[in-house]
């Protein structure tokens, strides 16, 4: 099955996806952590997306739809997959779709998680990420085993550059103003199921399951 996770900052993806990813077999496919791989591997794709990131604006379309076609062209993604983070304007969804149906595959699935602007808040300014295996924390709903050690590789976990108040007030007026639109594309399409993300990570995970489940 071919998947969209979307939905605002913060709202969850990352952590969903990493779960649908385990239970599903499919690999998630998060553009906002292979440009970050990019950054710290300092590769010229790395280069140019920072200055975007560290500012909360959306990296240039052309870069991540390069990005996300050499990606899905891998062997373990061709018997599906979950984007996270992509597609996140109309120039990236139009050109995901004809770059499917080019390969004779479609979208099957849209979640769209909804999380109000002070709860994204409270949620990314405790965040912490390990930036060796991307997995991700909250110092209060879901801290580290050991105080500021990633439980899955032992690296060391960092707060993310753009984790700070005025990053993340940016990146709301960006994902309303080139996002969210997104939502009602894929409901014309028939294509989209609506998950409120405001319950704890279990509930949440167990209605998108719900939703995989009756489109298997
Ligand atoms: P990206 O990395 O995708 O960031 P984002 O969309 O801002 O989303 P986040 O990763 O911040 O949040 P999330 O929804 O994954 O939430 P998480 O699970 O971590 O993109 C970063 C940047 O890269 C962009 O600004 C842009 O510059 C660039 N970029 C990426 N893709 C691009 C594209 N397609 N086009 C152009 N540019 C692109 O959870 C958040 C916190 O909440 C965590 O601490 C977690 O533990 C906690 N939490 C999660 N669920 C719950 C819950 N149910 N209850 C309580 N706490 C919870
Ligand atoms: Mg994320
Ligand atoms: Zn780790």
């Amino acid at each position: 099955m071919n998947m969209i996770i979307m939905g605002p900052p913060g709202s969850g993806k990352g952590t969903q996806a990493s779960r649908i990813a385990e239970v599903y077999g499919v690999p998630a496919v998060s553009t906002g952590d292979m440009l970050r791989e990019a950054i710290s591997n300092g590769t010229q794709r790395g280069l140019e997306a920072k200055a975007f990131m560290d500012k909360g604006e959306l990296v240039p379309d052309q870069v991540v739809i390069d990005i996300v076609k050499e990606r899905l062209a891998e062997a373990d993604a061709q018997q599906g997959f979950l984007l996270d983070g992509f597609p996140r304007s109309a120039v990236q969804a139009e050109s995901l779709g004809e770059t499917l149906a080019g390969a004779g595959k479609k979208i099957d699935l849209v979640i769209n998680v909804a999380v109000p602007d002070d709860e994204i808040i409270r949620r990314l300014s405790r965040r912490r990420v390990c930036p060796k295996c991307n997995a991700v924390y909250h110092l209060d709903h879901q801290p580290p085993k050991v105080a500021g050690m990633c439980d899955k590789c032992g690296a060391d976990v960092v707060q993310r550059n753009d984790d700070n108040e005025t990053t993340i007030a940016h990146r709301l007026e960006v994902y309303r103003q080139n996002s969210e639109p997104l939502i009602e594309y894929y409901r014309n399409m028939g294509l989209l199921v609506e998950v409120p993300g405001t319950k704890t990570i279990d509930e949440v995970f167990g209605e998108i399951r719900a939703h995989i489940e009756g489109k298997l």
